[in-house]
């Protein structure tokens, strides 16, 4: 019956505009401190925003435009030095050799292939990624022979290709090492050891300061003039919010029980209608740290052996499967679900009848 009714939607319902599905942003008209900006985040919406990359900054931007201050809070502040991968990944292998400064250092890949602790503000040739279609776990490589900032760098390969390379264990590493260019100079890594953090935990190595602005200072304000973050202590400003459409149920469940509990309590299972949409499913899975295997509104028809989201809509070409293609049909089982694999989240087929928790969107 459920086939049924899904292949019907499917003929019905062309694919939707899907830019910030997933993710809105709300400027507050209250004037507070920090502490309350961040509780009144959290009362209607989930916090203050993460700002993850450009397209971030700009919305930012727009959403300010029209208000008389221009100004507003947004969820960084300043905790410890750590190492932080630019696309958001944990890092679990490392070949940084650290060195103490008070200014953000980067990570520079020398010609043995060991990290070396530079300043960001210095300009090297970088080395960006994409995915490989024909294996989700394995990355493309290409170094950019332009000298640029690693900031500059960063807005660069995530504009051009996925991000700033990160590397996940030695033999990654080797295989960067020798996409270096012959002068053998280092290259910049995705790999940046700074002192902030956000708000809602959210991993995000995107920044956008202000010139010179003052270590010594805790929350970070963000001002209209070419949406530049200044560093500040203290000050009443308009709070700047996210909510995000994702819930995770606590409970796990077999696959049929997770799309019922989600068209029960909210709207109903996650569907990726777009990459955008599956890199905010990304972002919200690494913010709670959630690798185990979670349930996607996505099954496989049994009779068609085909994979269709509950919305009716197609699986996207830009789609991450375990192992680079989706599972065909009389080898695999019926059920999507979303898993972190190598530091990487794919989706892969599980036994229908196995218990997970379960993605729902919540509008
Ligand atoms: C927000 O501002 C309005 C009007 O100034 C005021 O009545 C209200 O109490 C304020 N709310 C908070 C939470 O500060
Ligand atoms: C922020 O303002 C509230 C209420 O005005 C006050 O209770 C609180 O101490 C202030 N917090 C800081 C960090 O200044
Ligand atoms: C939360 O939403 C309710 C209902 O719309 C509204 O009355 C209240 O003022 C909101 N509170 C904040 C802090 O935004
Ligand atoms: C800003 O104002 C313009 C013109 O008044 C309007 O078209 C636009 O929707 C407004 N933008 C926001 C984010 O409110
Ligand atoms: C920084 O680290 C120290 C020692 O581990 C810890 O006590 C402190 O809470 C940390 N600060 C922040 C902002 O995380
Ligand atoms: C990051 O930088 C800080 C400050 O310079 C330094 O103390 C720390 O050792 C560095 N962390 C690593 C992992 O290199
Ligand atoms: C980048 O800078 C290095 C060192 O300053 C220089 O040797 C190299 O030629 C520059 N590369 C380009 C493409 O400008
Ligand atoms: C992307 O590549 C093009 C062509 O090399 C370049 O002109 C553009 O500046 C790049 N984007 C960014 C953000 O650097
Ligand atoms: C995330 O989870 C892993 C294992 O599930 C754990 O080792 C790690 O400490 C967690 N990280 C945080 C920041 O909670
Ligand atoms: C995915 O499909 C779109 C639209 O059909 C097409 O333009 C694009 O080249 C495809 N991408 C890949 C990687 O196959």
């Amino acid at each position: 019956m459920m086939f049924l009714h899904v292949l019907l939607l499917f003929c019905a319902s062309p694919p939707s505009a899907a830019e910030g599905r997933l993710r809105q942003f709300y400027r507050l008209n209250n004037k507070t401190n920090v502490s309350v900006a961040e509780s009144l985040c959290r009362v209607n919406y989930t916090d203050l925003v993460t700002v993850y990359d450009q397209q971030d900054n700009n919305k930012l931007l727009q959403l300010l435009k029209n208000s008389s201050s221009q100004q507003g809070w947004i969820g960084v502040y300043r905790g410890n030095y750590s190492l932080k991968w630019s696309n958001g990944d944990e890092v679990s292998y490392s070949r940084y050799s650290p060195s103490h400064s008070d200014q953000t250092r980067c990570a520079a890949m020398n010609a043995v292939g060991d990290w070396e602790s530079i300043l960001c503000t210095e300009t090297k040739h970088f080395m960006c990624y994409e995915q490989d279609g024909a294996g989700a776990s394995s990355y493309i490589y290409t170094l950019i022979p332009q000298n640029k900032s690693w900031f500059d760098a960063q807005l660069y390969c995530k504009e051009n290709h996925t991000d700033l390379v990160s590397i996940r264990n030695q033999e990654e590493n080797t295989l960067v090492l020798t996409k270096q260019d012959q002068s053998n100079t280092p290259f910049w890594i995705g790999l940046l050891n700074d002192s902030v953090d956000w708000s809602d935990g959210g991993r995000s190595a995107y920044r956008n300061w202000f010139q010179n602005t003052d270590q010594s200072k805790t929350y970070v304000y963000m001002i209209f003039t070419d949406g530049r973050w200044i560093k500040i202590n203290d000050g009443q400003f308009n709070p700047l919010c996210y909510k995000s459409f994702i819930h995770v149920s606590p409970a796990e469940m077999s696959w049929e029980d997770a799309m019922n509990y989600c068209s029960a309590h909210f709207s109903r299972a996650l569907c990726l209608e777009s990459e955008n949409d599956q890199t905010e499913t990304q972002r919200e899975l690494n913010r709670n740290n959630i690798s185990a295997p979670v349930w996607v509104g996505l099954r496989q028809s049994r009779l068609f052996g085909f994979w269709i989201w509950i919305n009716g809509l197609e699986v996207g070409n830009w789609t991450n499967w375990k192992g680079g293609m989706a599972p065909e049909a009389a080898l695999s089982q019926h059920c999507a679900a979303m898993e972190k694999v190598n530091g990487q989240y794919t989706l892969t087929d599980k036994d229908c009848r196995s218990t997970f928790r379960v993605v729902c969107e919540t509008q």
